[in-house]
């Protein structure tokens, strides 16, 4: 049933009037035309200067229907200068933590409703598999239940106390669903998914939020089975609405009804396409302009009827009335930006989640450097008196302060949002961290030792929107032997090399998948001569997503740093000094060569052959995998009741002993695998993960709950079933076989 105040005011409007209302367009083109003439009910990619104007041109319209302000703080908020950049969502998704994800969201929203946005186009539900779609660094990784599990938090952090809160804002959980199970890796492209493999694996961390009451979801832009998600009924209304109950708002991506006309072609006009994404369930149509007059005309030619128009409207304006638009539309607040916006607190919990992202790969014993450091009350390392160290710190990215900052942080290779990115002072770069945080004496030199692109004009004189023009990414082809030449005489004369390498942001996001996950530019020649020089040699991988390392670092020390945020410099500095210890945990496998896709940890078993004559089908890392400093080993996995009802629990403990000399943050990830299954699934999928923390020489029992009712597979007839028989618990520091204890149970029927 329609609230009485929406019913009353939809009552009142003109069909135009509706029309807008479900219309979101971009702040940055012509804001009159948008809110005086087209009544739109919303704006996106703006600033608090646009926001006032488009507020101050609604309270011009007939109505005042307060305008709904969107955008993508995917990370921290994106387009505001100065605002808290977090770690990439995969960064953050290292953390296993979904405390530490409410934390950022809840951060995040506050300095985001400061500046008079209403509604952030986060988080990513998407699962990361093809690890050339562009897009991997803004997803939680490859599993659907470490994705539901922060997702979910996220989608707490932002929406707060309720809506009435005026720091909660609306969370959007994106992109609905299969968007990136891509072709080729490339995006947006047709997503070939069959509804089972849907309800397997795309769909679970999608209902889990539409359940736990996320408010708004926003469609990708993938075609399945013929049908663009725009229009797909089975999704958007069999599912989403009516198995799952969702009752929010259901938002297009980027013009996604004007794209079924001139892109996919499967609408002969923008009456029959705006017709068909109302018809089948969608509220807010993003920055389609043309779906003003189309929906006119769909309603004026009887294409559509206007009640099924009406229902979208009124689910738009029960959001602006339950987030109190009608009586404070929340315009930007300069006074409380200025307090909150990048507020040491949020500037704190930056620098917690940057330490908690960072993932040890590999280390033979150099890390952490000279056996490990203590901080004095400043945090500055603090050395051994007389004794000093040089430390070399080379590549491209270890003085490059907007790629720290990764895609969707003012800086976007693909966007105009703030033309100098986020401002340099904010932002400590590795090469920063390291000199601010060695020991007195010690001494940090630097050579940037190779480039990754160039960018030149586009040839086809393609410009943004504010007619400058618009770059293309060029990789230089050969590596620059000068700069090669300065890295390596650097090198000969340290005791340790930091080379900081990875992938640019114009590398990065929407429609900027890659061909190869190889290092590019000069970056393998530049690694190539400095392991040739025989120093101790760290690479800390600062890449959006898994990339491939070359052979002559086999033997190097390896840091993931994802995209770290402002303060990711500081945090890797205090990982190589031993300030801190590492403890992220990989929410995604890496793969040996761009051709191993995929590599993901729970495909379906069973394929006999399906793997490759040159090449082992086991990741360079696996999901879960990550080091420490120190050594716990797992002992002594017992399950409390090995014969189980469907209802029942499967309550187990395991024995952790930290035997190394350093403190510990453990994850302990539990897997189940169901021994015969009566269609193909997975060997092993993940179903809770907990972490525990353990003093030097300390030992600690963990006790694991992990309900029956989970240990589900999808059968051939798409339904989700526990199907009773054997079954093993698989406990331990990550997904690897070789690293997981086992237990069996079984599940009887019930009687
Ligand atoms: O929110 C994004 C979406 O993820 C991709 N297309 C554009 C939208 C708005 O910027």
């Amino acid at each position: 049933p329609i609230p009485e105040r929406v019913a009353d005011l939809l009552g009142r409007m003109t069909l135009p009037e509706k029309v807008g209302q479900m219309m979101q367009l971009d702040s940055r083109e012509d804001l009159d035309d948008h809110v005086l003439r087209k009544h739109v009910g919303s704006v996106l990619h703006t600033s608090p200067e646009r926001v006032l104007r488009a507020h101050d041109l609604t309270a011009r319209t007939r109505l005042r229907v307060p305008l709904l302000v969107a955008e993508d703080c995917i990370h921290g908020h994106s387009f505001h200068e100065g605002a808290t950049i977090f770690p990439t969502q995969l960064g953050m998704a290292a953390s296993w933590d979904a405390e530490l994800v409410e934390r950022v969201a809840r951060a995040t929203a506050v300095e985001v409703a400061a500046t008079g946005v209403h509604w952030t186009f986060s988080p990513v539900l998407c699962i990361a598999r093809d690890l050339r779609w562009g897009r991997i660094d803004e997803t939680f990784g490859e599993d659907p239940v470490l994705i539901g599990e922060l997702a979910s938090a996220m989608v707490r952090g932002y929406q707060g106390d309720g809506l009435g809160d005026p720091t909660a804002i609306l969370a959007t959980a994106k992109h609905f669903a299969g968007y990136s199970e891509t072709q080729g890796g490339r995006d947006a492209s047709e997503a070939d998914l069959s509804r089972r493999k849907l309800r397997s694996w795309f769909l679970p961390p999608f209902e889990r939020v539409a359940r736990e009451g996320c408010r708004t979801f926003m469609l990708g832009y993938q075609t399945t089975d013929g049908v663009p998600i725009t229009v797909n009924d089975w999704l958007l209304d069999e599912v989403l609405r009516g198995e799952w109950g969702y009752t929010g708002t259901l938002i297009t991506d980027w013009d996604n009804v004007g794209r079924m006309v001139w892109e996919q072609r499967v609408q002969p006009d923008y009456a029959h396409a705006a017709a068909a994404a109302v018809r089948a369930g969608n509220d807010m149509i993003m920055t389609t302009p043309g779906f003003f007059e189309g929906a006119l005309e769909a309603v004026e030619s009887g294409l559509l009827a206007e009640s099924d128009l009406d229902r979208a409207v009124a689910r738009v304006l029960a959001l602006k009335f339950e987030l109190g638009l009608f009586e404070d539309p929340r315009r930007p607040d300069a006074e409380r930006q200025r307090v909150v916006v990048n507020h040491p607190d949020h500037a704190a919990l930056n620098l917690e989640v940057a330490r908690r992202s960072l993932v040890l790969l590999r280390n033979d014993g150099v890390l952490p450097l000279d056996g490990g450091l203590t901080a004095d009350a400043t945090g500055r390392a603090v050395g051994t008196p007389g004794r000093t160290r040089r430390i070399a710190v080379v590549g491209p990215l270890a003085d490059d302060a907007q790629t720290q900052l990764g895609d969707w942080a003012g800086s976007s290779g693909q966007a105009d949002w703030l033309p100098d990115g986020q401002p340099r002072e904010m932002i400590t770069t590795v090469l920063d961290g390291l000199r601010e945080h060695v020991p007195d004496g010690w001494e940090v030199v630097h050579a940037r030792g190779a480039d990754i692109l160039v960018l030149a004009p586009d040839p086809e004189g393609d410009t943004f929107p504010d007619g400058q023009p618009r770059p293309q990414v060029v990789v230089p082809s050969a590596p620059d032997e000068a700069l090669i030449a300065e890295a390596t005489a650097a090198a000969r004369t340290a005791d340790y090399v930091v080379a900081v390498v990875g992938d640019r942001v114009e590398l990065v996001g929407e429609g900027r998948s890659t061909a190869t996950l190889d290092l590019v530019g000069g970056q393998i020649a530049l690694l190539d001569a400095l392991a040739a020089t025989g120093t101790p040699l760290v690479v800390v991988l600062l890449a959006s997503k898994p990339l491939v390392l070359p052979p002559s670092t086999r033997d190097a020390a390896l840091l993931w740093a994802a995209n770290p945020g402002m303060r990711g410099g500081r945090a890797v500095a205090e990982v190589l000094l031993g300030l801190v210890e590492p403890s992220g945990r990989l929410p995604i496998s890496f793969a040996r060569h761009v051709g191993q896709q995929p590599t993901y940890y729970n495909q379906v078993r069973g394929q006999h052959g399906s793997r490759y004559a040159d090449l082992t089908q086991d990741p360079a890392f696996a999901f879960g995998e990550g080091l420490s400093y120190t050594r716990v080993e797992y002992d002594d996995l017992r399950v409390e009741t090995d014969v189980l009802g469907p209802e029942d629990h499967v309550r187990a403990a395991v024995t952790l002993r930290n035997t190394g000399a350093r403190p510990a943050r453990e994850t302990v990830q539990v897997y189940v695998s169901d021994t015969v299954t009566s269609a193909s699934w997975a060997d092993k999928e993940l179903k809770a993960f907990r972490q525990v923390e353990l003093a030097p020489g300390a030992t600690a029992t963990v006790h694991l709950d992990v309900p029956v009712a989970d240990c589900t597979i999808v059968d051939a007839r798409g339904r989700r079933v526990v199907e009773p028989g054997e079954f093993t618990l698989l406990v331990g520091p990550s997904s690897r076989d070789s690293a997981l204890l086992r237990a069996g149970f079984t599940v009887k029927c019930p009687t």
